[in-house]
C-alpha cells in the first residue's frame, strides 16, 4: 500500500458522465470489501458477472441487429450473418410494425420496410424465419408496443413447423416505459400497456419459459443524450416499476424476475463504461434482494449491449470502425451477454453488408484475438476501475431514489422529468464538443473539411406494393368470420387491462388465435385501442 504521501495536485476533467476524473487513483480512492461488493463471478452482487466461468464456458452472443424491406429479404440477411458466424438473431422491424399500421394502411405510406422489416401477418413471419433453427438460435425482436403479437406470431410459426413453444428461446424488448421516455414507439396508455405486459411475464414464465419477455432498455435513452448515470438510474426505475406491476398482478417475483433482460448502450469512454456495466450488476442485486426478496437467480442482471449509434460521425466515417472496437472492448470487460457491433457507415444509412460483415468480425476479433475474454473482469482490482464503480453506483443509486420519491417512472413520465433530464444532458454534451472540450476526431479536431458522402435514400416503392399485394392476399384466402370471432374476443377481453387492479383474463391465448387465423397487426392493434385508446404525451 502507497504511503500516504501528500495527495497529487487533482486535475478533475470530467467524464461524459459528469464523474470527476483526478490524475491519480490512489488505493483509499477504490475501498473494496471482496466478499460484500465484488464476489467471485457468478456469485451476489455478481460484479464480477453473472456466470463463475463467464467467456470462458461461453462467449457473449454475437447477435447483429438486422432487418429491412420485406420478410425474405431480412431472411436472406440472417442466414448471411449466420454464415458470417453470429450466434443470435437480432430483428428490427419497420415503423408500421412497431406502430401497429398495417401495410396498406394510409399512414404507412414510404414507411413500409424502411427502417427494420414489413410484418403484417403470420405469412410474412413464416417467410421471416424461413429456414432458421427456431429451436437452436435464439432470436431478439425489436418490438415494444406490439410485442405481444409478434411473440404470438413467434410461437404460432413455432406451432405450424411442429416445434414445441417450450423449447423457443429469444427476447421481445416489450420495454413500453422507455417508449414514453426516449424513442416514441408506443400505442397506448401506460396502464393498458404496463398490464399487457405483466401478462406476457405470466405467459412466458408458463408456457415459453425460455423466452425472455422484455428487454429493459437504456440504450435509447443513452442515444437520447443520458449520461452514463442517468442510463443505469432510469433503466432501472423502469424496471423496478415493471416487477411491481407483475407482483401486483399476482407473480411471485421468482416466477418471472429470472428472465428479465436488459439493454444498455456502450461508449466510447472505455473505463467508464466498463464501470457501469460492473455498478449496474451489483445495483441491480442489491435492489432485487432487499425491495423483492428475490432469490439470487432473479438477481442477476442479464444483459444486451449495443455499441453507441450517436457516437457515429458521418465525418471520415472508417473511424468509427475504432470507436466501434473500443466500445465492444468496453462491453467485454464490462461482461455484457450479447453484442451488436454498430456498422461503419451508420451514420450515413442503413449499413451495407459489407460494413455489418465488418462489424461481426469486429466481434470476433475481439473475442479470439484480444485476449479479453479469456479470464473473468480482468479489470477488477483497478483502483480506478473500482472507484469509478463505486462513485456510479452511488449516483446511480441517489437518482434511481430521486425517481421514487415522485412515485415511481409512470409519474417521472407524466411530469416530464426524465425527458428534462436528458435534454439537459444531451445539451451540456453538446456544448462540450462546440467548445472543444469534448473532442470528436474528424469532426471538432483533426477535421479534414471534407463534406459527408451523401447516399441516396432507397426507392421503397416497389416494396410498398408487392407487401400491400401479399397482405391483400392473405386477407382473401382466409376464413373471415374466424379472424372477427377472434377480434371480438380480444375486444372482450381487453377490457379490464385499462381497470387499475380489475381481475384480468389471460390476453396472450387470445392473441395467438387470432394471430393464427391470420389477422394483421394492424387489426389486432385497432381493436386494442378502440377498448383503451391512444396515449398523448403531455405537454
Ligand atoms: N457458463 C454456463 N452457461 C452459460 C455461460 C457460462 N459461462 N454463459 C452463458 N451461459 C448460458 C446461459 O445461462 C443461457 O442459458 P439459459 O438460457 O438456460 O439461462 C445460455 O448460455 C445463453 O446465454 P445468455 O442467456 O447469456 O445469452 P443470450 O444471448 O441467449 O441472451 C440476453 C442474452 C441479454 C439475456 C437476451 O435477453 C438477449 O439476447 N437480448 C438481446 C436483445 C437485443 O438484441 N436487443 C436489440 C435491440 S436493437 C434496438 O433496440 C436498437 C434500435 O432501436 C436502434
Amino acid at each position: 500500500m502507497s504511503s500516504p504521501a501528500a495527495k497529487p495536485p487533482i486535475d478533475e476533467r470530467r467524464s461524459p458522465s459528469d464523474l470527476p476524473v483526478p490524475v491519480v487513483v490512489r488505493p483509499e480512492d477504490a475501498p473494496i470489501d471482496y466478499a460484500r461488493d465484488l464476489a467471485d463471478p457468478g456469485r451476489f452482487p455478481f460484479t464480477r458477472g453473472v456466470q463463475p466461468t463467464m467467456y470462458r464456458g461461453r462467449h457473449w452472443t454475437m447477435r447483429q441487429y438486422a432487418g429491412f424491406g420485406t420478410a425474405s429479404e431480412t431472411n436472406a440477411r440472417f442466414k448471411l450473418l449466420l454464415a458470417a458466424g453470429q450466434t443470435g438473431l437480432s430483428t428490427a422491424f419497420d415503423l408500421p410494425t412497431q406502430m401497429g399500421i398495417d401495410s396498406d394502411s394510409p399512414r404507412a405510406l414510404g414507411e413500409v420496410g424502411r427502417v427494420g422489416v414489413a410484418i403484417d401477418t403470420v405469412e410474412d413471419m413464416h417467410a421471416l424465419l424461413a429456414d432458421l433453427p427456431l429451436d437452436r438460435v435464439s432470436t431478439s425482436m425489436t418490438i415494444n408496443a406490439t410485442a405481444a403479437i409478434l411473440l404470438a406470431m413467434y410461437v404460432v410459426v413455432a406451432e405450424e413447423r411442429g416445434i414445441d413453444r417450450a423449447t423457443l428461446s429469444g427476447t421481445t424488448q416489450n420495454d413500453v416505459l422507455k417508449e414514453y421516455i426516449a424513442r416514441g414507439t408506443y400505442i397506448y396508455p401506460p396502464e393498458p400497456s404496463l398490464s399487457l405486459i405483466a401478462e406476457m411475464f405470466r405467459f412466458c414464465a408458463a408456457e415459453v419459459p425460455q423466452w425472455n419477455a422484455i428487454s429493459i432498455s437504456g440504450y435509447h435513452i443513452r442515444e437520447a443524450g443520458a449520461t452514463a448515470v442517468q442510463e443505469v438510474a432510469f433503466t432501472f426505475a423502469n424496471a423496478m416499476e415493471y416487477v411491481r406491476r407483475a407482483v401486483d398482478a399476482g407473480l411471485p417475483v421468482d416466477a418471472f424476475a429470472p428472465r428479465l433482460s436488459f439493454f444498455f448502450a456502450a461508449h466510447n469512454d472505455l473505463f467508464e463504461e466498463v464501470a457501469k456495466f460492473r455498478a449496474a450488476r451489483r445495483l441491480y442485486a442489491r435492489l432485487m434482494r432487499d425491495r423483492f426478496g428475490a432469490s439470487d437467480a432473479s438477481a442477476r442482471l442479464r444483459f444486451h449491449t449495443q455499441t453507441g449509434g450517436v457516437t457515429l460521425q458521418a465525418q471520415q466515417p472508417l473511424n468509427n470502425v475504432v470507436r466501434v472496437t473500443v466500445q465492444a472492448l468496453a462491453a467485454v470487460l464490462g461482461g455484457t451477454q450479447s453484442l451488436h457491433t454498430n456498422g461503419y457507415d451508420e451514420a450515413l444509412a442503413l449499413p451495407t453488408a459489407e460494413a455489418a460483415t465488418l462489424a461481426l468480425r469486429t466481434q470476433q476479433v475481439v473475442a479470439y484475438e484480444s485476449g479479453a475474454a479469456q479470464t473473468v473482469d480482468p479489470l477488477a482490482g483497478s483502483y480506478y476501475v473500482e472507484s469509478l464503480t463505486n462513485e456510479l453506483e452511488a449516483r446511480a443509486l441517489a437518482l434511481l431514489e430521486e425517481v421514487d420519491a415522485m412515485g415511481g417512472s409512470p409519474e417521472a413520465i407524466a411530469r416530464g422529468f426524465f425527458q428534462e433530464e436528458i435534454a439537459r444532458s444531451a445539451y451540456e454534451h453538446q456544448l462540450r464538443v462546440e467548445r472543444g472540450e469534448t473532442v470528436i476526431v474528424g469532426v471538432n479536431r483533426f477535421a479534414d473539411g471534407e463534406e459527408p458522402p451523401v447516399i441516396p435514400a432507397p426507392d421503397f416503392s416497389a416494396l410498398e406494393r408487392s407487401q400491400v399485394a401479399q397482405l391483400a392476399e392473405v386477407r382473401r384466402r382466409r376464413d373471415g368470420a374466424a379472424v372477427e370471432r377472434a377480434l371480438a374476443a380480444l375486444r372482450e377481453a381487453a377490457v379490464p387491462y385499462a381497470q387499475p387492479g380489475a381481475q384480468r383474463p389471460p390476453l396472450m391465448p387470445l392473441i395467438i388465435d387470432a394471430v393464427r387465423a391470420r389477422a394483421s397487426v394492424g387489426e389486432i392493434s385497432d381493436t386494442f385501442a378502440d377498448v383503451w385508446g391512444r396515449y398523448r404525451p403531455v405537454g
